[in-house]
């Protein structure tokens, strides 16, 4: 797909909505096409640190390619969307000179209490990643024995990293329809895989606590209607 006019690579590992992450050789190819014709990398990381193994964790980009920006977020690991605040890191100087720019064209400045907030909850990264990843390993194993039991409407490949996953549903019938349906007659919330352009596919979403909640009422919805 590379045209000699193309200026960037974008990529998002862990990888929304699929919860799988890059394997490491793959990015490696990807950087070294990118490095063999100058084109910039651009890696959406804000799953970083959900991996469920954290062996697993790949290189941020920008610290294995210099004309790499690694996207970072305050939003996902650390569970703080409310600061509205993430950040660039690259080592190509240009790049953040530009983007810089561009942010002052668009906004004076970020919100001094988020970045007071977002600075000191990076001082206690660890506890907040902690918190976050128990959830997620407590909460898979739950969403596995679902799938496994409703395998008569429902395969995946199982997620290695962040709160996501895509869930392929077997019926013919339409997701979005399905997920009006669950979130109307249950309160389950759903992602129809329509919003991605995939219309067969269903992100399930398991990064909170109600969890067991949730898949009971799916559970009972599910055995009166399929
Ligand atoms: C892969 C990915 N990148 C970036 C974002 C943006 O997150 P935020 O604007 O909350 O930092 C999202 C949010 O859903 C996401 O899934």
């Amino acid at each position: 797909m590379i045209q000699p006019n193309t200026k960037i690579i974008y990529i998002n590992t862990p990888h929304n909505p699929t919860g799988l992450l890059m394997p490491p050789k793959v990015l490696q190819q990807v950087v070294a096409l990118a490095a063999s014709r100058g084109i910039i990398v651009f890696s959406d990381e804000v799953y970083r640190e959900l991996e469920h193994d954290p062996n697993q964790r790949l290189p941020a980009a920008c610290d294995i390619y210099e004309h790499a920006v690694s996207l970072g977020s305050m939003s996902k690991t650390y569970g703080l969307p409310g600061l509205r605040l993430g950040w660039l890191a690259s080592r190509d100087v240009e790049i953040i000179r530009r983007c810089l720019e561009f942010k002052y064209y668009t906004t004076i400045c970020s919100s001094a209490p988020s970045e007071f907030l977002s600075a000191l909850a990076l001082r206690h990264r660890e506890k907040l990643v902690d918190r976050n990843l128990e959830i997620v390993r407590k909460n898979l194993p739950l969403l596995d024995s679902f799938i496994k039991r409703r395998s008569d409407l429902f395969e995946w490949v199982k997620p290695d990293s962040s709160p996501t996953d895509f869930v392929r549903f077997k019926p013919e019938r339409g997701v979005l329809n399905f997920c009006e349906e669950v979130v109307r007659d249950c309160s389950v919330m759903l992602l129809p895989g329509t919003v991605y352009d995939q219309p067969q596919h269903i992100r399930f979403g398991f990064g909170r606590k109600n969890m067991p909640e949730a898949l009971n009422q799916l559970d009972s919805y599910l055995s009166k209607n399929f």
